[in-house]
């Protein structure tokens, strides 16, 4: 009978992953939502905003994109020649999934005097149908940069849009997409907190609903939010949004309490995203020994979705 090869321990499999990165020029990248350890042995961690800028600079001839399938898409467009890997293609967004990109497509059409702005959180399909992406970390600045009279659909997130909204005085017509996670946070247990924690401060992403972005203390990207708690003098916080996000903020900030908050159902992890958990360590080993699953993009798509990506970086900048 064959014996069952015996697992290697966690010491050997990141050897093999630093030894593998070096032998194929491959680059490691997070997102801050990733499980801790593939965090750790990550070349680069950021928000979906730096994510994109690193993909579109790197000289690796591989990324590892340890984050979801939309950030594998984005940086396969931006670097078509380049090899994208992303260690669990499983690995989706039920808020990009809440944008069809036909459905889309109609809703585009029927608005025809409108400028397109979408979430980077969106599948290539949908950017090929969009003027302009951006990311959380980008959102205001380039909708601000737009006339003032320009007629804007913004799609898929709705709370994000009528944050935006909100900040710039626009009128953007929404698509009524959410993120599961971001989108059952509840406003009563985090008061519930507040009030046993009185020094805390409120970090809020606006994927949240209205509420929640009303009680922050700061709303913000990932990265907007981690650079907040790094500057600002409180003693405590209750992080509004995948609690991924604590392991670089306990990093950073070494001195400080931050508190995951509580999603409406008690009974689930409903503050982590279990798409983004689907990486796992072996996986990104697996995934730069044999190559695969490599990320790929149907090459008029990724045409049509390449223009709205570089709108993004030109005007972010
Ligand atoms: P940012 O990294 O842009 O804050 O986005 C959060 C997110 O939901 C990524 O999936
Ligand atoms: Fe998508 Fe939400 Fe997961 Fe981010 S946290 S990848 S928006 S499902």
């Amino acid at each position: 009978m064959e014996s069952t090869p015996s697992p290697r321990s966690i010491k050997e499999i990141k050897a093999e992953i630093s030894r593998l990165k070096k032998d194929k020029n491959a680059l490691i990248m997070a997102h801050y939502y990733q499980r801790d350890e593939i965090q750790e042995i990550a070349d680069f961690i950021g928000d979906s905003l730096a994510l994109a800028r690193q993909a579109a600079k790197t000289d690796a001839d591989v990324i590892v994109m340890c984050g979801v399938h939309f950030m594998g898409e984005t940086a396969k467009i931006l670097c078509p020649d380049k090899t994208v890997l992303v260690p669990d293609l499983g690995a989706g967004c039920s808020l990009a999934d809440s944008c069809d990109p036909e459905e889309f497509a109609e809703f585009v059409k029927s608005h025809p005097e409108h400028t397109v702005v979408s979430y980077v959180n969106t599948s290539a399909a949908v950017k090929a149908h969009t003027d302009i992406v951006v990311t959380s970390g980008n959102a205001r600045k380039i909708i601000e940069k737009l006339p003032a009279d320009e007629k804007i659909i913004f799609g898929p997130d709705h709370n994000l849009g009528e944050y935006i909204n909100s900040v710039t005085g626009r009128e953007m017509l929404l698509w009524n997409g959410a993120c599961h996670v971001h989108d059952r946070f509840s406003i009563e247990k985090i008061m519930e907190m507040k009030r046993e924690h009185p020094e805390a401060k409120v970090l809020v992403h606006p994927e949240c609903r209205r509420p929640l972005q009303l009680i922050a203390d700061k709303v913000g990207s990932t990265a907007a939010l981690l650079e907040f708690a790094e500057q600002d003098d409180a003693p405590e916080y209750i992080v509004v949004t995948e609690s991924g996000i604590l392991f670089e903020m306990r990093r950073k900030c070494p001195g400080k309490i931050f508190l995951s908050a509580p999603a409406e159902d008690a009974e689930c992890q409903c503050n982590q995203c279990e798409f983004m958990k689907m990486n796992t360590l072996e996986k990104v080993y697996e995934a730069l020994r044999d190559g695969k699953p490599e990320i790929t993009v149907d090459a008029e798509v990724a045409e049509k979705a390449l223009r709205p990506i570089e709108r993004m970086l030109e005007m972010s900048e």
